[in-house]
């Protein structure tokens, strides 16, 4: 019988620094040798098919061919000549390290888990134009986590009750509000009304409460529509846009972030659970977070660990500082990278929220957060600015190291939160 060609696994390949690294977590199909799934998945991702081609083998193709160099249990770790990739183009880089070799027959299932990326390629990206620090200046905000909120009822509300429930969040003490994920310019609520009234109403917070107040508008749709509608806030003198990364697409991200707004940008990630949910099969958070940094997002949501959302508090708190440290240290699921001038992104810690969810949160990811609200904020029984002003106590009574219980005794506000969602 001929031999086996596993000319893609290289267990005494050392990685270069102008490699760009993956991990993946992989199940080889019944029948198949781990060896010869992941030479499957390093062929098919770099310079091979599935059989021998005229030109397959000429030494300049092989010398960048992608190299499995390590296999420990189910994890393996691929390295990729960073000539395989179009430097600054992230749709590219993301159809070989994620694409066709999600779904080969060799593997039963396959992941994701990470990536690190050589210096070129970092370099060829602007990153967050604000990050952590910027954010924090542009809202005026030192060291508390940042309070924000998102208006509900997501959908179907009319454009002058938009403006006055974000109004209202800022005056009971949200520092940010957003516009849903799923809300653009749709008949019921036009993006360019919208925008000009709550900006208004933004405005207006500031002048009364003497604090910085953001407006985050949701510039989600067609990417030449979208610069538009970005262009349009910032003409008008907003500070931040969202745009809905996964469901606008990396490319989009892209044009965003060239087109070199002054404005800060809010990164959704809805859809991202259709590949990150599984733990066998997909895409990783971490990685949709790696792009997102590099590329150049200023904020991101990392998950809650405790709200209506899935997601583990241990793997959140790895996201996070994946997205925060310049240094980041490999651990089972996650590579070693230097970040180099790239700056750290602000974590947004969002999905069925209320007060009783800051000190959680807080332990367990620090200070530098959004704690973001929706239902739990204008949920309260006494209306929105009551339920901003319960979650702003909740963070001032963390702030002080109170205990909420204690806080709640003097802040009726918060007393009255914590009874309804039972704490
Ligand atoms: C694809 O994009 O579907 C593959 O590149 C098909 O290539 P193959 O015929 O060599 O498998
Ligand atoms: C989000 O965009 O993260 C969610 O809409 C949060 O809404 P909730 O606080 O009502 O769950
Ligand atoms: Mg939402």
């Amino acid at each position: 019988m001929k031999k086996e060609d596993l000319r893609f696994v290289d267990l005494k390949y050392k990685p270069s620094a102008k490699d760009l690294i993956c991990l993946f977590k992989v199940k080889p199909a019944k029948g198949i040798s781990m060896k010869k799934a992941v030479n499957t998945v390093a062929l098919e991702s770099s310079v091979g098919t599935w059989t021998d081609v005229e030109f397959g083998k000429k030494d300049y193709v092989e010398k960048i061919k992608a190299r499995v160099f390590s296999i420990k249990g189910n994890f393996v770790k691929i390295a990729y000549p960073q000539e395989l990739f179009e430097y600054d183009n992230v749709p590219n880089i993301l159809s070989s390290i994620a694409g066709n070799i999600l779904g080969m027959k060799a593997v039963s299932s396959i992941r994701l888990e990470d990536v690190s990326f050589p210096k070129k390629i970092l370099r060829s990206f602007k990153g967050p134009k604000y990050g952590i620090n910027g954010v924090r200046k542009i809202m005026k905000i030192q060291k508390r986590p940042l309070v924000g909120t998102i208006i509900k009822p997501k959908l179907g509300l009319n454009t002058k009750h938009h403006a006055q429930s974000a109004y209202e969040s800022w005056l009971g003490g949200c520092d940010i509000v957003k516009d849903d994920e799923n809300l653009s310019s749709q008949k019921f609520n036009r993006f360019e009304k919208r925008l000009a009234k709550t900006l208004e109403m933004a405005d207006k917070a500031e002048s009364e409460t003497g604090e910085r107040k953001a407006y985050l508008a949701n510039v989600t749709a067609e990417t030449k529509e979208m610069i538009k509608r970005a262009q349009l806030v910032e003409n008008m003198g907003g500070k931040y846009i969202m745009i809905d990364i996964i469901t606008s697409g990396w490319a989009a991200l892209q044009t965003l972030v060239e087109a070199d707004f002054k404005m800060a940008i809010h990164a959704h990630r809805a859809m991202h659970a259709a590949f990150t949910r599984s733990r066998e099969q997909g895409v990783s958070m971490m990685v949709v977070a790696d792009f997102a940094r590099l590329i150049g997002v200023d904020q991101i949501h990392i998950g809650t660990g405790i709200g209506k959302l899935e997601g583990k508090i241990k793997d959140i708190k790895e996201l996070k500082e994946d997205i925060e440290k310049h240094k980041v240290k490999a651990t089972k699921l996650r590579l070693e990278q230097n970040w180099g001038k790239i700056k750290p992104v602000l974590g947004v810690s969002s999905g069925g929220l209320h007060p009783g969810h800051v000190p959680f949160l807080v332990r367990h990811l620090g200070k530098n957060l959004v704690i973001q609200a929706g239902g739990g904020i204008h949920g309260h029984p006494d209306g929105t600015v009551a339920g901003a002003r319960a979650m702003r106590q909740a963070v001032d009574a963390v702030m002080k190291r109170r205990s909420l219980k204690d806080y709640s005794k003097t802040h009726e506000e918060l007393r009255k939160a914590l009874r309804y969602w039972k704490v």
